[in-house]
């Protein structure tokens, strides 16, 4: 089937290139001309494992294309999706404006009809003010329809949860459009045997903001009992280990540290408590998630300013600028709270990360960025590890002491063992465990 996909970001490409991957012919849109253009020339925009093997495996096979045009888009494909960003405005709300302007250039460009299908996350009834939208700027009478397809996918694992997805979710309201996205979906789920469910429209939307607070939930959650075992001698670790053995809770999204980010969890919980506040039912609960993950970066930061004492001059290397690993992205990552906060205490910083470094420097240029561990920890009076990259789980800790001009580790992602870090000669804290003091 012919497929069209607008916006070419994390979503929009690794959906347009998985969806050429089951066999389907696609058109990618982005209005960006330079992320057109390097994908073109086959050179990925994003990072994002196993991408460039599909995007150039499929463009050699004829079934990928990439366009600026939406009127070509819209010409080739009886299904478009929206992927355009949503991102947050100086508001907090999310700017909607882009999924109004490809619903409005849709309307505008089409001659027969279309299924618009909102896979950009958006709040609850997005589809009606969508409707309105594309009602108001057709040209004629031409029928259409509107779909929502929540995406789950998550940086860095993101074409793996495409192929084997926990579920995949539509909100539908007539025959024809359920027929298009089952044709669409059918490859996937035969193979991986994924739940396919089907429901109204609202519930999709809604299912997307309630999987995704949920979540943030309850890493928040699990950042507040932390904060208790600091306080009462317990190990997060354990706790946790034992809290998640229960079926009915699961182990993942268990592991305290210094709190969500990315481009997700934060919008998100957002918009929905938004949400709520708009349609009289106040979602309290995710303002005390919000709280709580703010309070995990402060609380690392105070830690950091107790143990240093006095911030200016000293040497701190931060390990890890992504807002997770596996991924270039740095939206809502925590080191844009603790850069910005360091340099104001003037701190001289040294910067390490193996592929966000690029992203973050757009915003942050004139910093001394390393491409070696060891290297960026050279001199160092502190490390602050922010992200979990494998690469800091593997470095050799007695060099890395003697780079060190102390032995200080703030670990945000409670990477190591406090006691073996104790036994190295580290003074080292993390999250929801003893601080280990070095062994003489
Ligand atoms: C997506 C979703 O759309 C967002 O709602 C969800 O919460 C996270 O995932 P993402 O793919 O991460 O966003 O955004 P980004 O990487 O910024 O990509 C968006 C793309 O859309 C960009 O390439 C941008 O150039 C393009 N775009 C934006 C358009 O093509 N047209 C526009 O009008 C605006
Ligand atoms: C998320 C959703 O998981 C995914 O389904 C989709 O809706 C897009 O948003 P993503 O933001 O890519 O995916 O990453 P995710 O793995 O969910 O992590 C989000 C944040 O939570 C990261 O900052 C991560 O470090 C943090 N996290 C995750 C924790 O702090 N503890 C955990 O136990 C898990």
């Amino acid at each position: 089937m012919n497929i069209t996909v607008v916006g070419t970001g994390y979503v929009g490409l690794v959906s347009g290139a998985t969806f050429s991957e089951i066999g389907h012919n696609v058109m990618c849109i982005d209005n960006d001309d330079k992320k057109v253009a390097m994908l073109k020339r086959l050179e990925m925009p994003i990072y994002e494992e196993g991408l460039d093997e599909i995007v150039r495996k499929n463009v050699k096979a004829g079934r990928l294309h990439f366009s600026n045009c939406i009127k070509e888009g819209t010409e080739f494909a009886e299904v478009i999706f929206i992927a355009v960003g949503t991102p947050p405005m100086s508001t907090g709300e999310a700017n909607m404006s882009y999924v109004e302007r490809v619903g409005r250039e849709v309307a505008e460009n089409m001659t027969s009809y279309r299924l618009l299908v909102e896979k950009s996350t958006v709040i609850v009834n997005t589809n009606e003010q969508l409707k309105r939208t594309m009602t108001k700027y057709l040209k004629n009478d031409i029928p259409f329809d509107i779909a929502s397809n929540p995406e789950f996918l998550r940086e860095g694992t993101a074409i793996k949860d495409a192929f084997n997805p926990d579920r995949i979710v539509v909100g539908i309201e007539s025959n024809r459009a359920a027929r298009l996205l089952k044709e669409i979906y059918e490859p996937i789920v035969k193979k991986s045997g994924c739940p396919y469910l089907e429901m109204n429209i609202a519930s999709a939307e809604l299912t997307k903001h309630a999987s995704n607070s949920f979540l943030a939930m309850k890493i928040s959650f699990i950042n507040a009992v932390s904060r208790i075992c600091e306080i009462t001698g317990a190990d997060i670790g354990q706790v946790a280990h034992g809290v998640g053995l229960d079926k009915r809770i699961g182990p993942q999204f268990l592991s305290a540290g210094v709190g969500y980010g990315g481009s997700c969890f934060p919008k998100d919980v957002d918009a929905f408590i938004r949400m709520g506040d708009e349609c009289g039912y106040s979602l309290n609960i995710l303002k005390e998630v919000q709280r709580i993950n703010a309070s995990q970066r402060e609380h690392l930061m105070r830690k950091l300013q107790q143990e240093l004492w006095v911030l200016e001059d000293k040497t701190i290397a931060i390990f890890g600028l992504a807002f997770k690993a596996g991924t270039d992205d740095v939206r809502e990552s925590p080191s844009l709270y603790f850069v910005p906060k360091l340099l104001e205490k003037k701190a001289k910083l040294r910067l390490w990360d193996p592929i966000a470094k690029g992203k973050f420097d757009q915003d942050h240029p004139g910093l001394h960025y390393f491409d070696n561990l060891m290297e960026c920890a050279d001199g160092a009076d502190a490390v602050l590890i922010l992200t979990d990259w494998p690469e800091i789980k593997q470095l050799d800790l007695d060099q890395l002491k003697k780079n060190m001009k102390c032995p200080i580790i703030m670990d945000g992602r409670n990477l190591f063992d406090p006691k073996t870090m104790a036994g190295k000669g580290f003074t080292y804290h993390c999250i929801g465990k003893k601080q280990a003091v070095a062994m003489k």
